[in-house]
């Protein structure tokens, strides 16, 4: 097993070696902090997992790609029960490519072009595509600032919802980008809303196993059974974006019903590498998440003390995006323009993440407390130049 020295153990020069995309992407000498990729390097229960598989049986998996088939469905309802007290069924999962997939396959069975879709902006970029893709309009809950976290106005949400067309609320909680965790009155508010407008619930809980103390996860299907479909991976907790694997509970019967009428190969299947990997990581893999779970903790604050005066700074409860707040600065719609140019750092551009992205980027702070420390000087020492 790792230990929290290996995890701040990176250098430089052995991460630009590196070929996945948050680091084969990134001009050469800019120190990339953007895509939701963490640094570290993968939880032994995983890559030993992985290894017994090349040296073992490759053949076609002894289950269906179909609901509650497969080890994911169990072991996913051992981790609900286990860390959230919630008894979901074994017999309502199954395993998808991804989580964009996923939402995709939902949308299409539940609803119909125009159909709106409510979500908290900004969000995850690859919602809003999945939405102008599928022509489901979005309907803006928008983030606001309250004192040094994020909320949103129900009451404007509620208005906004008695308009109709509104068929899905698409939670994401923990949030991207913000990383609020919603609390249980919040959730409480929206699945009154949920229920009073007859909306299909679709939860994106995929940080929720990097929720900081004292903040707590809640799963939305708690509150909402029948009408929530939650989804979640392995992928950003145990770092394996490209193992290609999610996981989604149905808790709908209708929905179900719809699912079983499509065509079987409609939603693809799960590698047996994605899958391993995935019951290894909730299985054997907490030991590793705890001794991550302490470095982003610990690196929640050294970005709050190491951002230069201008910047604000709303110290997220989970996951490891720092949600950075440049409009005071005056670096124009997209700062992460400016940081690569001038402080040779790559963020994530702040616009595409929807309404309220403009003069906002977002900095990934899972990396070594050295690597870190580097990337916010580099910050630090442009903006100051520049005044
Ligand atoms: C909120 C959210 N949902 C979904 C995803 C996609 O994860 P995956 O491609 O592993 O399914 C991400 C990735 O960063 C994310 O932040």
């Amino acid at each position: 097993m790792s230990d929290i020295s290996d995890l701040n153990d990176l250098t430089l020069e052995s991460l630009t070696t590196r070929d996945g995309a948050k680091w084969s992407l990134a001009e050469p000498g800019v120190i990339p902090a953007w895509v939701a990729d963490m640094d570290f390097p993968v939880a032994p229960a995983v890559r030993e997992a992985l290894a017994r598989r090349i040296h073992g049986d490759l053949g076609y998996p002894a289950w269906l790609d179909q609901l509650g088939d497969g080890p994911l469905a169990e072991v996913f309802a051992a981790r609900m029960e286990q860390r959230h007290g919630w008894r979901a069924d074994p017999a309502h999962v199954r395993s998808f490519t991804d989580i964009n997939q996923a939402l995709q396959v939902v949308l299409h069975v539940a609803t119909r072009p125009g159909d709106a879709v409510a979500l908290h902006v900004p969000t995850y970029p690859p919602f809003l595509e999945t939405l102008a893709e599928m022509g489901r309009p979005p309907l803006p809950i928008p983030m606001e600032p309250v004192g040094d976290s994020w909320g949103f106005d129900a009451d404007a949400l509620a208005a906004r919802l008695a308009e109709g067309r509104c068929r899905v609320l698409l939670l994401v909680n923990p949030q991207n980008p913000t990383g609020r965790s919603f609390t249980r009155e919040e959730l409480t508010v929206l699945a009154e809303l949920a229920e009073r407008h007859d909306l299909l619930v679709v939860s994106d809980e995929i940080h929720a196993d990097l929720t900081h103390a004292p903040s707590a996860h809640v799963p939305f299907a708690t509150l909402l059974p029948e009408r929530t479909v939650t989804l979640t991976s392995a992928t950003k907790a145990f770092n394996l974006g490209g193992i290609r694997c999610s996981v989604a509970h149905f808790g709908p019967p209708a929905l179900r019903a719809a699912m079983a009428a499509q065509p079987r190969h409609m939603y693809g299947a799960a590698h047996v590498f994605g899958v391993d990997a995935t019951v290894a990581a909730w299985t054997r893999g907490d030991g590793w998440l705890e001794e991550v779970r302490a470095v982003l903790a610990r690196n929640r604050s050294l970005v709050a003390g190491g951002l230069p005066e201008g910047v604000r700074y709303r110290i997220p409860d989970a996951t490891y995006l720092a949600w950075l707040d440049f409009t005071d600065l005056a670096l124009g719609e997209d700062p992460a323009e400016f940081l690569k140019r001038e402080a040779r750092v790559m963020l994530s551009q702040g616009p595409p993440f929807g309404p309220g992205g403009e003069g906002f980027a977002r900095l990934n702070f899972a990396t070594s407390g050295p690597v870190l420390s580097e990337i916010l000087d580099r910050i630090t020492r442009a903006v100051k130049s520049r005044s």
